[in-house]
């Protein structure tokens, strides 16, 4: 670590290999959780890059043929297909795990990650930088289950009544993983942000973008804050961060939109004010309805106001079976019964306190059963090398999506011409029935619902 402080030490060894090396940072077989932990996901990501790459700046990097790529070819943004996400169960591997890139992918091989720094300054009593040796070798590792969700989730629903300024993300814009890392307050309280100036913390990533690097902030008291969970971040379910994933290093956020887990993460800073990058201020964002995209695009100064910025995740849940579009042979029979199923979950480590399911358009609701996987984490602790310490058992926040099942008659289905799913958290925030559409197309939470039709 080099600091400018006088009382602080310096090592800029090479760190071992094995910290980025996904051969050695910790074989996902190694990894001999209790067994009420949910399984590790293998990755089945493919050892060549795919042809479709090839003419893009990304064509460097190995994907999953099966990611629904919803940009074209560049940049790379995608999701799995739903059931192929949902069958893969709580923990997604990283060949089905979403990815949202603004741009190209910085290509940092190997060699270049063990000179990765990242730089911690501004508003601080001892400015730093610190190498991911230094990250590995000064703080508590710690490895914590965290549900990332874009905030476009669910764009498409709105794309079709309202067009908005962004793609069309299904319901599978969103996936679950075990991060291995240093908490983030550690390294603030350890660079002491200066008192009473001190407010924001920004981060930025290496990543080339037409308007700067990507950017955004955090409000100093959740940053400083272990209960917020937030991680500066190297491995993803006991493998070294993929490039799309933001190797070598980047923030996880969790409860909060994706956007503010930057990856490639290379510098933070303390600061008086929030981030002025330009997609924390152009994006991110949730516009009064009335605004159209039209307008938002040439009236941006004047609606972009920071009282519309987004931070934690809405209350959200989608029907996963049956899927849009699917055929279901529903032979009336008098004991048969379908299980619909589906995940849900909210912002802030709020947890999901009921799902209700309406087979009559919201005039009556049931309660579905609801699964909470996250919980299995909390029985026991595990220690690891590679995943640190990886302990819930003090930790009332929920950071992942949980599972809701429904059994219903076959013939009551038979008889509806909707299935629609709200779910509701702790706080009593419960998923609107009108949709809001809004110029960006983000927290889109309006009731989820999947139309029935009789076939003759
Ligand atoms: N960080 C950088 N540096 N560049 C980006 O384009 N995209 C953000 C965030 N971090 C982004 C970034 C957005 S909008 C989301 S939703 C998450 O990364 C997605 O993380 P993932 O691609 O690992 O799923």
């Amino acid at each position: 670590m080099s600091s400018s402080d006088t009382d602080s030490y310096c090592s800029t060894e090479d760190y071992i290999s094995s910290i980025t090396s996904s051969a050695s940072i910790a074989d996902a077989q190694e990894f001999d959780p209790p067994k009420s932990y949910p399984p590790i996901p293998q990755d089945q990501t493919p050892d060549s890059p795919a042809a479709v790459d090839q003419s893009t700046p990304d064509g460097w990097i190995n994907r999953n043929p099966e990611l629904l790529r919803l940009t074209g070819r560049h940049p790379f943004n995608c999701e799995a297909p739903l059931t192929s996400l949902f069958d893969a169960g709580f923990l997604t591997p990283p060949h089905l795990h979403f990815v949202r890139n603004h741009g190209a992918v910085p290509r940092i091989d190997q060699h270049q990650s063990r000179d990765w720094t990242i730089r911690v300054h501004g508003l601080v009593e001892r400015e730093c930088t610190f190498s991911l040796q230094d990250l590995q070798d000064e703080f508590q590792v710690v490895t914590l289950p965290v549900t990332l969700v874009c905030a476009g989730n669910r764009r498409k629903e709105q794309n079709i009544v309202r067009r908005s300024l962004g793609f069309d993300w299904g319901a599978a814009g969103l996936s679950t993983a075990l991060w291995t890392g240093v908490y983030l307050a550690d390294i603030l309280h350890f660079v002491r942000p200066q008192k009473g100036e001190a407010r924001h913390v920004i981060f930025e990533g290496a990543d080339d973008l037409p308007n700067g690097s990507y950017g955004t902030s955090q409000r100093l008291s959740w940053a400083t804050s272990y209960e917020r969970g937030m991680l500066i971040a190297w491995a993803m379910n006991g493998l070294a961060l993929s490039p799309d994933h933001g190797f070598p290093v980047r923030l996880i956020v969790p409860g909060q939109i994706g956007g503010r887990s930057v990856k490639w993460l290379k510098r933070i800073e303390i600061s008086a004010s929030e981030s002025q990058h330009h997609l924390h201020f152009f994006d991110n964002k949730v516009l009064p309805t009335q605004l159209t995209p039209e307008r938002a695009r040439v009236e941006k100064f004047w609606w972009y106001d920071p009282l519309y910025l987004i931070t934690e995740l809405s209350v959200n849940s989608a029907v996963v079976k049956p899927e849009h579009g699917e055929l279901c042979d529903l032979i009336i029979e008098k004991d048969r019964v379908y299980t619909i199923q589906g995940y849900a979950y909210s912002g802030g480590g709020r947890r999901i306190n009921r799902v209700e399911v309406s087979l009559d358009n919201g005039l009556s609701w049931s309660l579905a059963t609801i699964e909470y996987p996250e919980d299995k984490y909390r029985t026991v602790p595990y220690e690891d090398s590679a995943f640190g310490t990886l302990d819930l058992t003090e930790r009332d926040t929920n950071f992942c999506w949980c599972f809701w099942t429904f059994q219903v008659p076959v013939s009551d289905l038979a008889r509806s011409s909707s299935i629609a799913v709200r779910a509701t958290d702790e706080a009593m925030n419960t998923q609107p029935r009108d949709m809001y559409p809004n110029a960006t197309g983000m927290l889109n939470n309006w009731w989820f619902r999947v139309a029935i039709v009789q076939s003759t």
